[in-house]
Parts: structure tokens; C-alpha cells; sequence
């Protein structure tokens, strides 16, 4: 690039950029895509790396973000965040070491190192370097996407806002926290300046409830000098975007982060095994209360960089590291009320309505029963839980908290029980729209069986619809859908009926236009933003439907599979009768086995299915319908049934009907089209030397090829280790290729 051509294109780039902030920003109605937005700012970063004479006063590189009163801008994260699984027993800390080896296929004798280091409770942040210059710092968010606080980050005087010697492009992501003793003064500054304003007859600020909220509120302050007058800190401890790697092992890259200038923690500790990590949690854990800031567990993370890369993440959290939580909070309180909620699916939790009280530094007044034989003192099997105590309205109850998760009721104080306490009755009627609400044979949860007509269903449904992993409306959230289902006019009731809006209500929008918090544009800025949904990612709108057990992985996992909603829908439809005949010898299953267990005798389990299934009269084409299903890798019989139930529910397919006429659905894209796999049915069986299975699919799946767990008339290459039995022989009868492992490895080397 000629220094003319640079001056130009940054100019463009400029224009462009402020053009798209504006429309962004300004009118809350962006004009390109996240990551087309992110793509030029890039290209404007780099081109003024090499130019740093050419960089324009106007500079989009010196304009991240919103300015104070607007609100933060959105950054996508070029690597997601991931949050961590939990261990809470030294147990677990064993099971975490053995299911990394058994994943890798490490022997007990082989060597396999961890870093331990504190858990930090504070909100996780994530600053982006190009050219060693910082360009922009962003919230977690949900994983995705989150808040621009380049500005505010820029105060905090451990975040360096230039780096020398760092790779061209680093993300460094660690923990934004506030001292104690910071938080305890800024607690008594704003108690101060509360008695003036209460003098003034002012509303007072309030004080926060602990250290991790008062570094929440101060680092999403909209006004930066805010944020400087708030002391905040920043450790570093991992990291997104690289181009360049910062070391072969978890240790050394955090040695390097330091050198960078970064802080990072000092407990850091190498360990060669749950041994050795359990001794540093202990001893973490004897200093937690001395160490000024809140922390709360110690971080395990498989030390080998290489190992980390090839043990990967699940949907949401890595395999290489594990948060050894300390032991949860507790404190007791009485029980005021049991409320029920109704959820999407239809399914009754109930929730204990308490009276205030401080776990662990947050104000509780709210915690989950989990379901009706929580509340009765069994477990799902019938077991006696908390030595069989029930719970009971008025109670004295124990609420135990850990982290970040719901609080639950732990336990209930006999002692103090009233002597007129009754019994707590579940209801077997929907509290949302009377309609009988069942329990399964083995479910622990009872449904509201209202469908649509459910009040609560309805409305919870329509919000999953336009969550943002599903149709994802800008101006159609949540408060959106609880207002305009009660609408008499124009109401939305089911998912189909957000794009009839405009048309219902006529040209002009006029109706929409006349209400209360609409402005023209702002309907002009909804009417186009539906319109924009009309063309949606298979996936997503299979996850948006709610349907009971698909989640956003099954659901991908099913668009990957089928490639076409038609074809997805013929094969539920096909595989319905097998599908029946499945719950009902797994039905048989049951009764067999509780009869078994009261006469004493050993289950005839398999007699039991066999004759339940025979006696439901399936064909060959639904039963393969079905054994293609659930053939899928993370598709198991829970999903494949609750997946036909909701095909075959008349009324719910009338409605899926209607909405999947509205649309333009995209199928979704082959992972890796460059590989010879991509787009291949791949099965594994018998025994794997170099790999385990698991590691097997998760390769085989990144390089674009579907990993089926039966061989049909689709599979492509069978994989057979030694051992490989009647799969092979199916495999040569139906002629699918059929190679040993190393034949696998060579033809997907390189890759
Ligand atoms: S590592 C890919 N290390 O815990 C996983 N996280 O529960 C990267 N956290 O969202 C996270 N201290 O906000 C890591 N030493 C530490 C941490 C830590 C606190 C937070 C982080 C994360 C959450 C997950």
C-alpha cells in the first residue's frame, strides 16, 4: 500500500465508521453487522500502525464507544468468554485430573501439571491491544458480546494502556475488583454525602452490598471521572485473540503478561496433581480472610498450552480448567410464602418467599425448592433427604449460597415449628390457567399441560423466541412481549404474530404510532428490524421454539444434521411411532423394576422393553427415522422424544407451521469446507489407541464431518479400532468405507 492509497483509505474508513457509529449510537438502529464493524476498525488500526503519521484527527481508533449519556456501545468478542466449571469437593478435584486423562488418553503414571490460583470475585473484563496500543475494553457480557468500557478501563492504573514487545494483537482478560478497604471507604463517603443530601431533602445514594457490586457500579459508570474516583484493580489470568502465542504452558504465559506490565497474582502456584492442588487450596483458603479482597475459590487450569488446545471447551466452559469453590454461605430465616412459577416449558418450581436476610454479603429474599419432593424431604428415587424433614410455610429455614449461583433452601429448624403447621400441598392444578398439571413416571418436575393456552407458557415462550441467541429483535425484549401480549389492539400471542404486526396494523403504523412510548421512529426502527428476522440461521430458530431439552448445542447439533427444516420435520414425523414405542418400554422398564424390587427378585428389565416396544407395532422406515435421531452425537432419546412430541402436538405444529411459512430459513454452513471430512458421517467404533472417542468426535466434528453413533445407509467412512464388531460387519454389508485409526490421522493430517 502506497502512503496515497493509506491517506485514502483511511479517510474511507473514517467516513464509514462514523456513519455506522451514528447509525448504531445515535439512532439505536445499526447498518452493518458486529463483525463487519469490528473488521474495519481492525483494518483502520493496522493501516495506522504503519502510518502512524496519516492518523486523522477524527481517528475512529480514538472513538470507541459511546459517549456519556448514551449508554455503552456492543463489542463481539473475537474469542468468547467462557465461564468455568464448579468442583466443590476434593473428590471433584480428582475427577477433573482423571477425566482429562481419560480425554487424553494419559496413563495414571504420566505426567500432568496444573496452575492454582485464586478465584477473584470480581467481574471479568477483557482489553484488546493492536500495535501495542490499547483499543478497546470490554465486560463479559453474555459470553458473546459485551459493553464497551474502554473509557472507564483507561482509569484503573493497572491496565496499561500501551505495551512494548507484545505480540501485534493480545486480548488480556482477567478480573476488574475493589479492595476491601477501598470498598469500605467508598462505602463511607457515600454514607457522608447521603446525610447532606438527605438534609436537602435529596434521594440518597445507596451503599453497596459488598466489594463485587461497588466494582460492578464503578466500572459501568457511564461518566469515565466517576470511574477515576473509584479505586479499582485488575488482575490478569488469561487471555483471547492472540497472533502471536505468549508461551508453550499456562505459567509461562502469565510470566509473560507480567513482564508485559500486567499484575497478575502471586498465589500462582504450579502443581503436579489433585495432591498438590488440594494442599494450595487449603492454604489459599487459610489466608483468604487476611489477603484485602474477595475471592471465592481457587482456579485449576491444565498447565501444557499444547494439552489445553487439544482438550478444548464444551459449550460454555473450558475442559482444561475447573473452579474449586470454596464451601457456600448460609444463615437462617423464616420461610414467609411458597410461590409457583410457570415456566416456558410448563414446567411448576416452587420459591421460597423469605424473609430478608445478609448470605454472605448479599441481601436474599428469594430461594429456589427445586420441585415438590425437595419440598416433602425425598429425593427423586424416594429417598429420604435432610433425614426425610418436610418444609412447611412459616418455617425456620437455612438458605445457603455459593457464588453466583440461585440460593437454595438447605434446611429446616424442627425445633422451632409451629405446632398448627401444615404440610405443604403441591398443586396438581396450573396457578396460571387451571389447567391440570401432571408428573411423569421418574420426572421430578410436574407440568402445566395448557400448551398454549397457558398464559405463562405462552408469554415465556414468546420471550425465548426473541432472546438474543434466538430471533434476537433489537427493540423486542422482554418488557416488548409482556406489553403487547396484553394488548387488545395489536396483541402478540404467539411467536407467528410478531410479523403480522405491521401488517395488522396497517400502512401507516398509525395505531402503533399513537401509543404511549412509541415514537415514529422508534416503530420504523422495529418494523425494520423484525423485517431483518425474516431471514434467520436454522439453528436459531430451532432453539427459539422453546421445545422442552433442545438448547442451543442440540439445536445446532439438529441443523447441522439435517441441513433442512423440511427434512427435520419429515424425519420427527417419521420417527413419532418409534418414538412411542420408546417411551413406552422405558415406561415398562420402570414398572418392571419397582415390581422387582418389592418381590426381591432380580429384573427381567429387557423382557420388559422388549414386549412393551413389540407391542407397539413400528415400522422399519420409523424406526431408522429414530435410530438416525438419536444416532446424532448429543442427541439422546430426551430430546429426540420431547423433539416429535412438539411435531406431533396438532395445535404447536400449526403454530411452527405458520411461523416457518413467514420465514427464510438458513441452512446452516459446513464447518470446515476445506477439509476432506466436512460434511461426512463419520462413525467410530472399537477400541482408539491415539485418541479416546470423545477427542475423536470433538476433531472430526471442528473439520465439518457429522459423528453418528450407528451406521446406516448415510455413513460415509466407518473409523474401526481393534475389537470393532457388528458395526463393521454392517459397515461391509451396506459398502461404507471403512479405515483403522491411522488411516483416520493421515487423512486428516495437516489439518
Ligand atoms: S479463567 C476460559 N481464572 O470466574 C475460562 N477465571 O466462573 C477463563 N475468574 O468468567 C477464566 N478469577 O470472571 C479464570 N483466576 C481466574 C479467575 C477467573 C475469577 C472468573 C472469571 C470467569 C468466572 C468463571
Amino acid at each position: 500500500m502506497t502512503k496515497e492509497q493509506a491517506r485514502l483509505e483511511l479517510a474511507r474508513l473514517a467516513a464509514f465508521l462514523g456513519r455506522a457509529n451514528t447509525a448504531y449510537h445515535g439512532e439505536d438502529a445499526p447498518e452493518i453487522s458486529d463483525a463487519d464493524y469490528d473488521a474495519a476498525k481492525r483494518r483502520n488500526s493496522e493501516i495506522e500502525t504503519r502510518f502512524p503519521d496519516l492518523k486523522r484527527d477524527d481517528s475512529p481508533s480514538e472513538q470507541v464507544g459511546a459517549t456519556p449519556g448514551e449508554g455503552f456501545g456492543k463489542i463481539s468478542h473475537v474469542v468468547p468468554m467462557l465461564s468455568l466449571g464448579n468442583a466443590f469437593e476434593d473428590e471433584d478435584v480428582a475427577d477433573f485430573d482423571d477425566r482429562i486423562r481419560r480425554y487424553l488418553n494419559l496413563h495414571a503414571t504420566d505426567a500432568l501439571r496444573f496452575t492454582a490460583e485464586p478465584k477473584i470475585d470480581g467481574l471479568s473484563l477483557s482489553l484488546r491491544y493492536e500495535g501495542g496500543q490499547l483499543v478497546y475494553a470490554a465486560t463479559r457480557g453474555d459470553g458473546d458480546t459485551g459493553e464497551n468500557v474502554t473509557e472507564n478501563a483507561k482509569t484503573i492504573s493497572d491496565i496499561p494502556q500501551v505495551l512494548e514487545g507484545a505480540p501485534d494483537v493480545i486480548e488480556v482478560r482477567g478480573e476488574v475488583y475493589m479492595s476491601h478497604a477501598d470498598f469500605e471507604a467508598l462505602n463511607t463517603r457515600i454514607r457522608e454525602k447521603n446525610v447532606a443530601l438527605e438534609a436537602d431533602g435529596k434521594k440518597p445514594q445507596t451503599v453497596f452490598a459488598n466489594p463485587r457490586n461497588a466494582a460492578a457500579g464503578s466500572l459501568r459508570q457511564l461518566d469515565p471521572t466517576v470511574t477515576r474516583d473509584r479505586p479499582l484493580h485488575f488482575f490478569a489470568y488469561a487471555w483471547g485473540d492472540l497472533s502471536a502465542p505468549l508461551g508453550e504452558t499456562q505459567m509461562g504465559a502469565i510470566e509473560r503478561l507480567a513482564a508485559l506490565g500486567f499484575v497478575t497474582n502471586d498465589l500462582t502456584k504450579l502443581c503436579d496433581g489433585p495432591e498438590a492442588l488440594i494442599a494450595h487450596y487449603r492454604d489459599i483458603e487459610a489466608q483468604r480472610a487476611s489477603l484485602g479482597y474477595d475471592i471465592d475459590g481457587v482456579v485449576y487450569k491444565v498447565d501444557d498450552l499444547g494439552l489445553q488446545a487439544r482438550l478444548g471447551f464444551r459449550s460454555t466452559t473450558p475442559r482444561w480448567a475447573v473452579a474449586h469453590k470454596f464451601p457456600a454461605e448460609l444463615a437462617w430465616t423464616r420461610l414467609e410464602g411458597i410461590d409457583i412459577q410457570v415456566g416456558r416449558t410448563g414446567a411448576l418450581s416452587p420459591v421460597a418467599r423469605l424473609q430478608p436476610v445478609t448470605v454472605g454479603g448479599v441481601v436474599v429474599s428469594n430461594a429456589t425448592l427445586h420441585n415438590e419432593d425437595y419440598i416433602a424431604g425425598r429425593d427423586s428415587k424416594g429417598a429420604e433427604i435432610r433425614d426425610g424433614k418436610d418444609i412447611r410455610v412459616g418455617d425456620w429455614v437455612q438458605v445457603y449460597r455459593a457464588g453466583d449461583v440461585i440460593p437454595k433452601v438447605a434446611d429446616v429448624d424442627l425445633k422451632k415449628r409451629a405446632e398448627d403447621a401444615v404440610p405443604y400441598v403441591f398443586p396438581e392444578l396450573c396457578p396460571e390457567c387451571q389447567s391440570p398439571a401432571v408428573r411423569e413416571e421418574g420426572d421430578a418436575v410436574r407440568y402445566c399441560t395448557g400448551g398454549l393456552i397457558c398464559p405463562a407458557q405462552a408469554i415465556e415462550k414468546l420471550k425465548h423466541f426473541v432472546a438474543r441467541k434466538a430471533l434476537d429483535v433489537e427493540g423486542l425484549g422482554a418488557k416488548q412481549i409482556e406489553m403487547f401480549f396484553e394488548d387488545e389492539q395489536l396483541p402478540i400471542k404467539t411467536p407467528a404474530d410478531i410479523f403480522t404486526l405491521a401488517d395488522r396494523d396497517g400502512a401507516n403504523l398509525t395505531r402503533l404510532k399513537n401509543r404511549k412510548g412509541f415514537k415514529d421512529k422508534s416503530v420504523a426502527n422495529l418494523f425494520a428490524a423484525i423485517e431483518a428476522k425474516r431471514e434467520i440461521a436454522f439453528g436459531r430458530l430451532l432453539f427459539g421454539l422453546g421445545i422442552r431439552h433442545v438448547g442451543e448445542t442440540a439445536a445446532k447439533d439438529l441443523a447441522q444434521h439435517f441441513l433442512s427444516w423440511d427434512k427435520l420435520a419429515e424425519a420427527a414425523e417419521i420417527a413419532r411411532p418409534a418414538a412411542l414405542a420408546w417411551r413406552a418400554a422405558d415406561a415398562a422398564e420402570d414398572v418392571e423394576r419397582i415390581a422387582a424390587a418389592k418381590e426381591g427378585r432380580r429384573g427381567r428389565i429387557k423382557e420388559a422393553r422388549d414386549a412393551a416396544a413389540a407391542a407397539c407395532e413400528v415400522s422399519r422406515d420409523s424406526q431408522l427415522a429414530w435410530d438416525d435421531l438419536t444416532g446424532i452425537d448429543g442427541i439422546g432419546a430426551a430430546v429426540a422424544l420431547s423433539l416429535t412430541d412438539a411435531f406431533a402436538n396438532v395445535q404447536e405444529r400449526a403454530e411452527i407451521d405458520r411461523l416457518v411459512g413467514m420465514l427464510t430459513i438458513e441452512a446452516p454452513e459446513a464447518v470446515a469446507t476445506e477439509s476432506p471430512v466436512a460434511g461426512k458421517t463419520v462413525v467410530f467404533t472399537g477400541k482408539l489407541e491415539k485418541m479416546t472417542r470423545d477427542e475423536a468426535k470433538v476433531r472430526a466434528e471442528a473439520l465439518g464431518a457429522k459423528v453418528s453413533g450407528s451406521v446406516s445407509g448415510k455413513t460415509d467412512i466407518l473409523v474401526a479400532g481393534p475389537g470393532a464388531g457388528s458395526k463393521a460387519k454392517k459397515a461391509a454389508d451396506l459398502g461404507v468405507t471403512t479405515i483403522d485409526e491411522d488411516g483416520w490421522l493421515e487423512l486428516i493430517e495437516g489439518l
